[in-house]
């Protein structure tokens, strides 16, 4: 019970009252919950939109953060209200200072995200499907910027904007079975939520080219061996690798990942001089910190830190 209560109190500080305490594999809490304390303890939190939901994970993996698609019906097809539930969902994790490192994946088996909903598209005119994607590019440019590292578990088709969020993440992992593409020019648009920017940057022009004219689908070890994704593995297995990966990040210091996101991010946008010098800013930032000092102590005291994000 008293670890029950802690890990409930430590929740509140940083998260909204509703906060209710649910196990990884059951949303359904069960009769005497509290009694319950496994390893990985999910928090869920108040759900945004039915599609998309935020969870925070506890105990020692406190400081990851998840964010899952599920809308099933249509393959986690982005809609209206799947752009407001993203929207509000990144907005939360930017002003969130507890959460270290972002996992986005889906609950729907064999899909990341189908893209944009094209049977609501059909609905619209021409100006709400404006003002529609300039809203989904808006919003993972939040993603792209949020201040912690941010990894993509796509296992199933990552198409169109299910790709574009993708590329918005700092990290890719996929499942062997992953399909990855950019069918848009087969629909007569072209990617509008930062694709045809983002693909060139991370693979170079011409891979980016090819994919986007063609609108070729790839395969989760193609898309490995163009850099498209850090890690390829077992299809199923791409949530543990993640894992795996958030796991190590969330156990640096917290300041100097933020730090280090910044100074690679920003600096990429500036010439060779200002960048070093946003370099110099950004160890600055982390040289007055506790964190830094508690790191040199544990070294001569020969065991792990304890970080505390100060
Ligand atoms: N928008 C709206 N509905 C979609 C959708 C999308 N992007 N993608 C899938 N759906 C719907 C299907 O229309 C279908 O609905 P129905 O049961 O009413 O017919 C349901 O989701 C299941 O789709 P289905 O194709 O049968 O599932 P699948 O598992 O065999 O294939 C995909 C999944 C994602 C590979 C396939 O649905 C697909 O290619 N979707 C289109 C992706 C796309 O072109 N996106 C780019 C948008 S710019």
């Amino acid at each position: 019970m008293v670890g029950g209560m802690r890990i409930l109190s430590r929740s509140l500080r940083h998260h909204k009252p509703k906060a209710s305490i649910l196990t990884e594999n059951s949303l359904t809490p069960r009769p005497n919950q509290w009694l319950y304390q496994t390893r990985r303890t999910l928090i869920l939190e108040s759900a945004p939109s039915q599609s998309v939901n935020l969870h925070r994970l506890s105990d020692s993996d406190s400081g990851i953060v998840e964010v899952s698609l599920e809308r099933p019906q249509v393959r986690n097809a982005i809609g209206k209200d799947m752009l407001k539930g993203l929207q509000n969902t990144f907005d939360a994790i930017s002003n969130d200072s507890s959460a270290n490192v972002l996992l986005i994946r889906s609950k729907v088996p064999k899909v990341f995200c189908a893209g944009a909903d094209l049977k609501e598209r059909k609905m619209m005119s021409a100006s709400e499907v404006r003002d529609f994607v300039n809203k989904l590019r808006a919003a993972f440019t939040v993603l792209e910027v949020l201040p912690i590292p941010t990894i993509a578990v796509i296992e199933g088709a990552a198409l169109g904007g299910g790709l574009e969020m993708a590329l918005s993440c700092d990290l890719r992992i996929c499942g062997e079975d992953a399909v990855l593409g950019l069918p848009e020019t087969g629909l007569a648009i072209i990617p509008g939520a930062g694709a045809t920017q983002r693909l060139p940057r991370l693979v170079g022009k011409s891979i980016a080219k090819e994919l986007i004219l063609t609108g070729r689908k790839i395969g989760g070890r193609e898309a490995m061996s163009m850099g498209l994704v850090n890690y390829c593995v077992h299809a199923s297995e791409a949530y543990l690798k993640a894992l795996e990966v958030a796991r190590n990040i969330n156990e640096k210091g917290p300041i100097a990942i933020r730090m280090a996101k910044r100074a690679i991010d920003q600096g990429l946008e500036l010439d060779r001089a200002s960048a070093l010098a946003l370099e110099e800013e950004c160890y600055e930032q982390t040289l007055h910190t506790k964190d830094r000092l508690e790191a040199l102590a544990a070294f001569a005291e020969k065991r792990k830190p304890r970080y505390i994000g100060e």
